[in-house]
């Protein structure tokens, strides 16, 4: 990954250190940053949470964390050593503003040490609770001011629970930082194949004549995932995929595909564009919300032969859970561009696979001048994971005589390329954040809108006990019912791996 941006000397500290999210992604993300070479000459990382580790037991953590997930796992130990001597760890309550103090002179003993020129991050990878608590008490201590050197403060998802407490916790952040000091993370929009959204549609010329409601028919976004709550069904029971995945993720995804051309390629000039699309989201109404959003929860069922227990079974669910594993949705924009397209999104947990991927459905020729198989629509299909890349259906005559239509692939994958190092989305983040280039995180206002969009749908939910949640039985495609969103002729899902291999790979159809 190469970097034209300047990065300063700087120390990040990351509260919730003991968590998942720190040893699965944080720490081999920066770990693979230094041997991209991209970290600066100074830098050190503080670990804060309140289990009761030694700066040696954490290493010791982070090495195993390494050793698992980073993309230079088998890097030679001394590189890992020599990264990890700039890693320590404070033990604190994060929840106690009184324990403040000690950070402070931690921060400074660590600036004094590494150079890092009294410039901060802080990454909050806490509970939600804290995340309006902790830049109060960073702010008691002065360490919100820049006048020597910057500070900057990264906010996990959720950024809210419903749009009430969103619009509060941005409330809360700017009593105690600016908006421009503050990072909300996304991590899809960290994705090498979400930023290539942007680049497939303004870098091209062929595409955006066609980028319109004249020649595209619908739209499909899918993030469907085969594996269950992983252990996080405390989390995930109050959360439901409306939250985890559609207000944040597949938002994201809808606003770069369906965005104007920004101006720039800035911070500033992309989330305007983004904005736009979230304002002209077009309103669910009464009958949209019966009618155009289906909720699934997975039930109990065998996976190639492994039994798979259903939503309601899993660790730390209720019994009588009416959380939604599955959502799906038809929605509209209301602007030039997209007036009168359907959008078509899904999201759900133990599906036959995992697969991120949009398809653009192209409307067909005006005249059918020859025998059509019925499903020889022009895609074109961007496919975010696992298998990264861009596939173009398109019609071709089948030899032989006569004209029959056949659809064929043409077929891009990332893998093809000579240099196919995919940065993790964490990297590419916080090497941005480091750089103060917010262009990749969410502001504040479009964040809130977002939850306008959604928050009908949740209202809905909560208020009429009998709006409807469909079952799936685990390892299938959701609840049936999703095929009546989809209506009219050439319109249907579509299903990227019917001939799914043996090792749950995804294969192309
Ligand atoms: C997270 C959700 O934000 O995204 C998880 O909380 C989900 O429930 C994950 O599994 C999916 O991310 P990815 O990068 O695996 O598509």
């Amino acid at each position: 990954m190469n970097n034209p941006k300047k990065i300063d000397n700087q120390v990040m500290v990351i509260f919730g250190a003991s968590g998942d999210l720190t040893y699965r992604k944080l720490l081999p993300a920066i770990f693979d940053l230094y041997e991209n070479k991209l970290l600066p000459s100074h830098f050190a990382v503080l670990g804060v949470s309140r289990t009761n580790f030694t700066d040696h037991a954490f290493r010791d953590k982070m090495e195993k964390g390494i050793k698992q997930f980073s993309h230079y796992k088998n890097a030679p130990q001394a590189r890992i050593d020599l990264f990890l001597s700039k890693v320590s760890y404070l033990s604190m309550d994060t929840g106690n503003g009184n324990e403040y103090g000690a950070l402070k002179k931690r921060l400074s003993e660590i600036n004094l040490k590494y150079k890092t020129d009294k410039n901060y991050i802080f990454y909050l990878s806490t509970p939600p609770q804290l995340y309006a608590k902790i830049p109060k008490f960073l702010y008691g201590q002065g360490l919100n001011l820049e006048h020597k050197g910057f500070r900057r403060i990264i906010i996990e998802k959720p950024f809210g629970h419903d749009l009430k407490s969103a619009q509060e916790l941005n409330r809360q952040l700017l009593d105690f930082f600016n908006e421009d000091q503050i990072y909300r993370i996304d991590h899809y929009l960290g994705k090498e194949t979400v930023q290539n959204l942007m680049v497939t549609r303004f870098a091209n010329g062929i595409y955006e004549p066609l980028w319109n409601r004249n020649y595209i028919q619908h739209v499909e976004v899918s993030t469907v995932e085969s594996i269950g709550v992983e252990g996080r069904g405390g989390y995930y029971d109050e959360a439901g995929a409306l939250r985890d995945m559609v207000q944040n993720h597949l938002m994201q995804l809808i606003a770069l595909i369906a965005m104007e051309p920004p101006t720039k390629i800035n911070a500033e000039a992309i989330k305007y564009e983004k904005m736009k699309v979230f304002q002209a989201l077009h309103p669910l109404s009464e009958s949209d919300l019966k009618n155009n959003v289906i909720r699934g929860q997975y039930s109990a069922s065998k996976i190639r032969g492994e039994s798979v227990l259903g939503y309601r079974e899993e660790k730390s669910v209720d019994k009588k859970s009416r959380t939604e594993t599955f959502f799906a949705m038809k929605c509209f924009i209301d602007n030039w561009r997209w007036a009168g397209v359907p959008f078509y999104i899904r999201t759900g947990k133990r599906m036959p696979t995992r697969v991120s991927e949009i398809v653009i459905h192209f409307k067909p020729s005006p005249q059918q001048l020859f025998h059509q198989n019925e499903d020889n629509d022009n895609q074109l299909i961007l496919r975010i994971q696992p298998d990264e890349g861009i596939l173009l259906k398109t019609g071709m005559k089948m030899p032989g005589n006569g004209y029959e239509v056949k659809s064929v692939n043409m077929d891009f994958h990332y893998t093809d390329l000579d240099d196919h190092y995919i940065p993790e989305a964490y990297e590419r983040l916080i090497l941005d954040c480091m750089a103060g280039d917010s262009t990749l995180f969410m502001d504040g206002p479009s964040l809130e809108e977002t939850w306008k969009f959604v928050q009908p749908i949740l209202t809905y939910w909560e208020n009429d006990k009998k709006a409807p949640l469909y079952g799936y039985p685990a390892g299938s495609w959701g609840p049936d019912k999703i095929d009546d969103l989809i209506e009219g002729e050439n319109q249907k899902w579509r299903y990227p791996c019917k001939n799914l291999s043996d090792d749950g790979i995804y294969c192309e159809l």
